[in-house]
């Protein structure tokens, strides 16, 4: 692998070819400020909140999509960057609405922080807005398109990662705007709405249930089926209300279904059931979890004195852990005896 030389903020550094700027300077601890940038990403290089300056160009380059070249010497941090950093975030604001204090995204969204760092405190320009569609909303995720400012990392994050391409880019220049072109791909998987930096794209389930700040985020392995995607349960007074995740942990490095994402309001229905149920003259009745044991076991033994154990069968569960399921598979065949034993996830 070649190897180049560079100098960031007066700090030598040696990294692969094809490494940019960006990644280059994390490597030695120097953080450049992003918007549009996301790791699982192909760099977009819409929001130019990270552009550093190079010994010898006159303009500044924007660091995530700029590849280290030999010997090159970078500044990442000055008045000049500050200000154009700044300027970049309050052209953004010119077509971002500042309803914060109603936003879901409201102390976790990252243009809120940037806002705030920068320093900036009104938006000197107006312009006509620009008019967007709504009709990416699905039942679980509300499209805010005002709110959009374009970094595009939704449309990536659906076609890099998810391989589906249900929305893209339509329009051109100003009046560009993120549409649902292949609608019937959409999943509601919400990988959109994990990548937006903004409230553009947000869950319908989890609104005004709690904020970021008011909720226990408890790290726990998905119970769906048996990738063992990790996840956050965020509870609020020993609720779930909503499920998020963590770009760090897991397999699934953020990503989830549909059914991970949006699928936990069964932990705190109602409907749930606390105890066995015995069905007796076609009506069930509670039972104790000893009563009910007993009465399977009783009701296989009789089966298999009568029948053999090859009139007995096991469905197992993808909701399972391979360690249950394996104990499953060793009760069927080593007590019950019988290899009928099979799978859901097999259907
Ligand atoms: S983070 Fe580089 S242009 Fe947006």
């Amino acid at each position: 692998m070649n190897m180049l030389n560079l100098t960031i903020n007066n700090k030598q550094i040696t990294v692969p070819e094809g490494t940019t700027i960006l990644e280059a300077a994390g490597t030695a601890g120097i953080i450049i400020p992003t918007l549009c940038f996301h790791k699982r990403l192909n760099p977009i290089g819409s929001c130019r909140m990270c552009v550093v300056d190079i010994e010898g160009c006159s303009e500044p380059m924007a660091s995530c999509t700029t590849p280290v070249t030999k010997d090159i010497i970078v500044t990442t941090d000055s008045d000049r960057l500050f200000r154009i950093r700044q300027e970049s975030l309050k052209l953004i604001l010119v077509n971002h609405p500042l309803d914060c204090p109603i936003c879901d995204k409201g102390g976790e969204c990252k243009l809120q922080d940037l806002v705030y760092e920068f320093g900036i405190k009104k938006v000197p320009y107006k312009t006509n807005g620009v008019l967007r569609n709504t009709d990416y909303a699905t039942p679980l995720i509300r499209h805010w398109a005002q709110r959009c400012i374009m970094c595009i990392r939704c449309v990536s994050a659906c076609r890099e990662i998810k391989g589906l391409g249900a929305i893209d880019v339509i329009d051109n220049g100003y009046d560009s705007q993120i549409s649902p072109v292949n609608k019937d791909k959409c999943e509601s998987c919400g990988e959109c709405l994990s990548v937006c930096p903004t409230g553009a794209i947000t869950e319908n389930l989890s609104r005004y249930k709690g904020r970021p700040w008011m909720v226990d985020r408890v790290k726990t392995t998905c119970t769906y089926c048996g990738c063992g995607c990790q996840l956050e349960l965020n509870v609020m007074d020993n609720r779930v209300i909503a499920v998020t995740t963590t770009e760090d942990r897991g397999t699934n490095k953020g990503s989830l279904c549909v059914k991970g994402r949006f699928g936990y309001e069964f932990i705190g229905s109602e409907q749930r059931l606390q105890t066995p149920l015995i069905k007796e003259n076609g009506k069930f009745r509670e039972a104790s979890w000893s009563e009910a044991l007993t009465l399977v076991a009783d009701r296989f033994s009789k089966i298999k004195n009568e029948s053999g154990p090859d009139a007995l069968a096991g469905l197992s569960s993808a909701r399972c852990t391979n360690e249950e399921n394996y104990l499953f598979q060793k009760f069927i065949r080593a007590v019950i005896g019988t290899n009928n034993v099979d799978h859901c996830a097999r259907l």
